[in-house]
């Protein structure tokens, strides 16, 4: 009975594929929402723009999307949601789907059903927008890396408030992750090149420097709620930290003058301030494949209450989880960030769909988890060390760089 009414319903009962999943229906979009911000043309890895070619690779997707390695890990939606998560966090049905239009033999379908490609997205126009002084040619080391840093100057004669900012990335086949620093008037800061190849900085930030924001591939434009916004001190410079990767052989002949756009006002209703909520004094075994650490602050009533509008979790090579989470006094818990497993490389900022309150009498955990065993692909080092907290990508960090606000 249900094959008939399922037959009397399907105009192309000839066409197997239209029972299953097929490539333009149905997987083309997954592709164009998860995965084309890095697999396309001028992207970090094997383009997936060419119709043949995802047919070829559809044992590979399988196998990458049902192992969670693809795409790169992501704060899990549902603990809490958060802005574009759909994009960063493969849901069980599209793994499910993408592994049976593998098994199906990838038929591609009908190109007239393809639902339209998603628009990208702005917040353009911006009221400042800051660059690199000119064009840099990456110099990567042997495994492929250069950090970089380049100084923007806000230029702002006095206090002002930062009230969205989003990452322009010139040269999306190299850029592979960013991290914007706040650095006061009164820090140092190395020389930056006239020429506009700025300073090596091989590790993540400077005694002095303030996280201001993080992106990877898929981060979104992040704009406060109306009224809120981070405070700019005047001659404030924002150091930008690009992590270069040698993406193809030939990549040096890139250049990359990326940048980052700022929304500002002279003043605010309500300041945001980026709490870094984690812990300094850890060792991680050599050889453990297991380590885990956590913050444990039980919050007092006299620190007042901190609203939580957005997190940017951070760890370096060798995180294998994260987990952030308040716990209430009537034993109800709020988990703010989940990670099952960890991507140095797509480090993103997050903006809660739903701020989280932490009060007196709350507990805040941040957890964070590695693998310092020799089997973890992402070891930098051979044989593995004993590895403590550090700003160098072979040492470790654990924070939740956090956004929020007290009232
Ligand atoms: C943040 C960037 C990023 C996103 C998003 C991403 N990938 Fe990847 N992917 C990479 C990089 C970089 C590589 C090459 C390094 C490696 O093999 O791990 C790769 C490699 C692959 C490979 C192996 C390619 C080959 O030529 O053998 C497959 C298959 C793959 N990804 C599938 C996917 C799928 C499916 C999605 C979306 C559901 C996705 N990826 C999303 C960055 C990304």
């Amino acid at each position: 009975m249900l094959v008939l009414l399922l037959a009397a319903c399907a105009p192309d009962t000839q066409d197997s594929a239209s029972v299953g999943p097929t490539y333009y229906r149905d997987v083309r979009p997954i592709l164009d929402n998860s995965c084309a911000r890095c697999h396309t043309e001028r992207g970090l890895s094997t383009s997936f723009d060419d119709p043949a070619s995802v047919q070829a690779l559809a044992t590979s997707i399988q196998a990458r999307t049902q192992a969670g390695t693809m795409p790169p890990p992501a704060p899990d939606p549902s603990c809490a949601d958060y802005e574009g998560s759909d994009a960063l966090f493969l849901s069980n049905e599209d793994k499910q789907l993408l592994s049976d239009w593998a098994d199906a033999g990838a038929p591609l379908g009908d190109p007239a059903t393809a639902p339209p490609a998603p628009a990208p997205l702005t917040t353009a126009p911006f009221d400042v927008e800051l660059y690199g002084a000119a064009p840099y040619h990456p110099a990567f080391d042997e495994t492929g890396n250069d950090y970089r840093c380049f100084v923007l100057d806000v230029g702002n004669e006095s206090t002002s408030y930062v009230t969205g900012f989003e990452a322009l990335v010139d040269n999306p086949r190299i850029v592979h992750h960013i991290v914007l620093w706040s650095v006061g008037p009164s820090v140092d800061l190395p020389e930056d090149s006239a020429d506009g190849a700025g300073f090596a900085c091989d590790g993540f930030g400077e005694g002095g420097w303030d996280f201001f924001a993080g992106w990877a591939p898929g981060g979104r434009p992040f704009l406060f709620d109306e009224g809120q916004g981070m405070q700019m001190r005047a001659r404030t410079r924002l150091v930008l930290q690009m992590h270069y990767y040698e993406s193809y052989d030939g990549a040096e002949e890139e250049a990359d003058q990326s940048g980052y756009g700022l929304h500002l006002q002279d003043t605010v209703e309500t300041e945001v301030f980026a709490l870094p909520l984690g812990v300094e004094d850890f060792e991680i075994p050599a050889g453990q494949a297991n380590a885990d650490e956590e913050m444990f602050v039980p919050w007092s009533a006299d620190w007042g209450a901190v609203t939580i509008v957005g997190v940017f979790p951070h760890m370096h090579l060798l995180g294998s989880g994260f987990d952030f989470r308040v716990t209430h006094p009537d034993g109800e818990e709020t988990c703010v960030v989940e990670m099952n497993d960890w991507d140095f490389h797509n480090q993103q900022a997050v903006r809660l769909l739903e701020p989280v309150r932490i009060e007196g009498g709350d507990v805040v955990t941040v957890n964070c988890q590695w693998d310092n065993s020799a089997t973890n692909p992402n070891q930098p080092v051979d044989p593995p060390q004993d590895v403590v907290f550090g700003e160098g990508t072979a040492d470790e960090m654990c924070y939740a760089f956090t956004y929020g606000y007290s009232d």
